[in-house]
């Protein structure tokens, strides 16, 4: 989604803010634009489409000197909200007098009422933004003191923000300021980086603050001054980011994300190890932060997320009511917030996000913690809000995920919960034998998906069948039904096929209409309880023309007989294999999207980090 860079130290400001938003591609975004100061006056370029037609119409429009200018700047990659994504629309912002400039992620959502007083005491809008009318309000309150300005400002709007705010006439200095939008600051040597991920500062320092809501800084090169909106100083301590620069690159793959799945072994290996304890035949995952009792007492775990995330949590179910024998149930975040859930504080919720601010998931955080519940996250990004705001959970360990379609964080989410159920299972009704024997399925996985990861080529091979294909059917059962939708999900992402994910048993209650000779049918069909279930439903689907590729067990010639085509994975225990056929079926993805052109690490329309509702 929108990404925001800003920067003040010695340094050409417009190459720090450019390498910036392009650290911030991945995010998703449609436009982009950044302003720096010349002297007396703000300097802004902005242009539809991606950052490097930013740069050349940059390189275009300003001399030499000013593409190098050492200096102050703020920069923005804009998803669209209000109004498409044009350059007039594109951030960065300028008030009425033209010395301020504003980047901001978010959406203030009273801005027509402001927009409407402000153009009655003579102010003119360019933009159908939001971010103008913030702009302009702004300029409206400076009555000298662009730090105060900000804050009047901000006290007069509803919404979210994440916002980075230069004025010529008080260089030296960038203002930034959040309220569920994420704002990170880069403390470097004579240099600051302003960001609201923190990819874009990597590549500077490791040292860095994070904002939370309702926080305002002061931010000069050597210094940053962090207060709250009402001006009253707040400390924060800095952190280290713990990231390495070389992991936001692609390492000689073509993609992202096909750099990310080939990390699985290694993503899985950081999120497992030193996690399992054989002797006691449990998880260790101090985490969490609960006693004996409260496993004990349990009485429900409510998984909540989007996307992605929310398919790793119907897997959790499954894994939750299995192993830990306790009621689970995984709501869509953004339907939990709004549904006045029933909670007490022996429900558990897990609020699962690998980039820990997703609005929705944030949110329903809020909402189980007003009701009392335990709440606890699964987060990727270390210091992200759902983490921080949860204090309680447990990170995946993945790196840095790129690629807007999500490989790596969902198998290491899964993973994780694997462990979790376990933890509650031996808390509850699991022997040390039945704990040991699911330790040591779970401690095998990163070796299943590599042998998974040999077959890409093979994969490849067979997406060459498939490609065309203008709809494709996932179907699967028990645990593999929520494989089937993630599947189905990264599929249509990235390669703009059209794919649903069904129940098996579910497909001749509607779907089945739309067979026709040849409509791909991927049928998760290991060698697992129902398998045989699934076979029939195979069976009806090939009466019906329909071109079976299965996903089965090495070594399963009866279910290889059903298939057309089959990639083959390693055998295990049913919740754990539910990994190594997900990254099957990213590799089909990838291959077939790959076949098809299609630019696979941003797909159209879609954002990594979806901080609005
Ligand atoms: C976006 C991304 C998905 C992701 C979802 C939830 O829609 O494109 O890949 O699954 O957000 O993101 P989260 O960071 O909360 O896991």
């Amino acid at each position: 989604m929108c990404g925001i860079v800003g920067y003040i130290g010695k340094a050409d400001a417009t190459s720090v803010l450019i390498n910036g938003l392009r650290r911030l591609e991945y995010r998703g975004y449609d436009s982009a634009g950044l302003a720096i100061l010349d002297g007396d006056r703000v300097l802004i370029s902005k242009s539809p489409g991606k950052v490097a037609n930013l740069k050349e119409q940059t390189r275009l429009a300003w001399s030499p000197e000013l593409c190098h200018r050492v200096g102050t700047g703020i920069a923005h990659t804009r998803w669209a909200t209000h109004g498409p994504p044009t350059e007039v629309n594109a951030h960065p912002h300028l008030d009425q007098s033209e010395d301020i400039a504003l980047v901001h992620n978010g959406i203030i959502e009273n801005y027509r009422p402001i927009r409407a007083r402000l153009e009655g005491i003579g102010h003119h809008f360019y933009s159908e933004t939001d971010t103008e009318v913030l702009a302009h309000l702004i300029g409206e309150c400076d009555k000298g003191d662009l730090f105060q300005a900000v804050c009047d400002a901000l006290h007069q709007v509803k919404g979210t923000f994440g916002i980075a705010v230069l004025s010529a006439r008080e260089p030296g200095k960038i203002i930034t300021a959040r309220r569920g939008s994420p704002i990170v600051i880069g403390v470097g040597d004579g240099e600051t980086i302003i960001a609201s991920d923190a990819s874009a500062i990597v590549a500077h320092t490791q040292r860095v603050v994070y904002l939370d809501d309702n926080d305002i800084a002061i931010v000069t090169a050597d210094s940053v001054e962090i207060r709250d909106l009402n001006n009253v100083p707040v400390t924060r301590e800095i952190a280290e980011l713990g990231i390495d620069a070389a992991a936001a690159e692609k390492g000689g793959f073509g993609h992202f994300m096909l750099k990310e799945i080939h990390e699985q072994p290694e993503s899985l290996g950081n999120a497992i190890r030193g996690r399992l304890d054989m002797d006691l035949g449990s998880s260790v995952l101090a985490g969490m932060g609960t006693s004996p009792r409260d496993l004990a007492e349990l009485n429900r775990v409510v998984l909540v997320g989007c996307g992605t995330s929310l398919h790793a949590g119907l897997v959790g179910e499954y894994a939750f009511e299995d192993m830990a024998d306790v009621h689970a149930e995984v709501e869509q975040a953004a339907e939990f917030r709004y549904r006045n859930p029933l909670l007490g504080s022996r429900d558990f919720v897990i609020a699962i996000s690998q980039s820990g601010e997703t609005a929705d998931t944030l949110a329903a955080v809020r909402e189980a913690k007003q009701k009392g519940a335990f709440v606890m996250s699964l987060c990727n990004v270390v210091g992200s809000t759902i983490a921080r705001e949860t204090g309680r959970g447990v990170y995946l360990h993945a790196g840095p995920e790129i690629s807007v379609a999500s490989t790596k964080a969902f198998t290491s989410q899964v993973a994780v919960l694997l462990m979790m159920a376990l933890k509650l299972g031996r808390g509850r009704r699991l022997s040390l034998d039945e704990g040991n024997r699911f330790a040591k399925e779970i401690e095998a996985i990163p070796a299943l998906v590599g042998r998974v990861i040999l077959q890409s080529a093979r994969i490849a091979e067979l997406a060459k069948e498939y490609y065309q294909a203008q709809h494709a059917f996932f179907i699967g059962r028990g645990p593999m039904y929520p494989v089937a939708l993630e599947g189905a999900l990264k599929l249509k992402e990235i390669s703009y096929i059209h794919a649903e994910g069904y129940h098996a048993a579910e497909l001749k209650h509607g779907p089945i209409a739309l067979l026709e000779k040849g409509t791909p049918i991927i049928a998760l069909a290991c060698d697992i309880p129902g398998k045989d279930k699934t076979l029939g439903n195979i069976e009806e689907c090939r009466a019906r023309g329909a071109r079976i590729l299965g996903i089965i067990t090495e070594g399963d010639d009866e279910a290889a007989e059903y298939m057309d085509d089959y990639i083959a994975i390693p055998r295990s225990n049913a919740l754990v294999s539910t990994i190594p056929a997900v990254v099957a079926l990213q590799l089909f993805a990838y291959h077939v999207a790959n076949l098809r052109g299609c630019e696979i690490d941003q797909p159209r329309n879609l954002a990594k980090s979806v901080t609005v509702e």
